[in-house]
């Protein structure tokens, strides 16, 4: 037997975790626009932001578990409201670097849609989230979260110990599709930067 049992509260509203009876404590971890400006379409939309800030994109409440076989990590996601242009604010968006690897998505607040791709980003699926939606994410789907609505998106996360995350590949190559304003919805475009 290993590790000491623990708990945290949730603020089902805010999605902030605090740290609760023997936890660890929780890590709390920010996203601005300077940090991803890459990820989006509209440069000069991301240069007329950041003259004038430099907007939170999101913020993630992590509880550090062991990254080993067996342990659960699990996490919040807060999205901000708001667009690059006609893009909206979304998540940098990972594989697992194990790529064998699954994860459940409980939405607690607001409206998005998880946008995931398999490795050679020919094959895209989309779920739709809105508070109470259980999503979920079979192994070898890179997945981003992308807030459609307006008000704070809220997500909690669970996935295995030992998961990790892969940015870079997305980095580099982006997603296929984008998620853009469409009247008061959204719609899917090809990304044309998508490579
Ligand atoms: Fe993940």
């Amino acid at each position: 037997m290993t590790g000491i049992p623990f708990a945290n509260l949730l603020e089902p509203g805010t999605g902030i975790l605090g740290a609760g009876t023997g936890s660890p404590g929780v890590q709390r971890v920010t996203r601005h626009l300077s940090e991803l400006r890459e990820a989006f379409r509209d440069q000069a939309a991301v240069e007329r932001l950041l003259a004038e800030g430099d907007p939170l994109l999101y913020e993630v409440y992590n509880v550090p578990v062991p990254e080993d076989p067996g342990e659960l990590q699990h996490c919040t996601s807060v999205i901000q409201p708001g667009a690059v242009g006609e893009e909206f604010f979304m998540t940098a968006g990972h594989f697992h670097a194990r790529l064998a690897t699954a994860e459940v998505y409980l939405c607690l607040r607001g409206r998005g849609v998880l946008l995931m791709q398999d490795r050679a980003g020919e094959v895209v699926a989309v779920l739709e989230l809105f508070p109470g939606a259980v999503s979920y994410i079979p192994p070898e789907w890179a997945h981003r979260s992308v807030n459609t609505g307006p008000e704070p998106l809220v997500l909690f996360c669970v996935y295995p110990g030992d998961a990790g995350h892969d940015y870079g590949t997305l980095r580099e190559k982006g997603f296929a599709k984008l998620v853009l304003r469409d009247g008061g919805s959204y719609r899917l475009a090809d990304n044309p930067a998508y490579r």
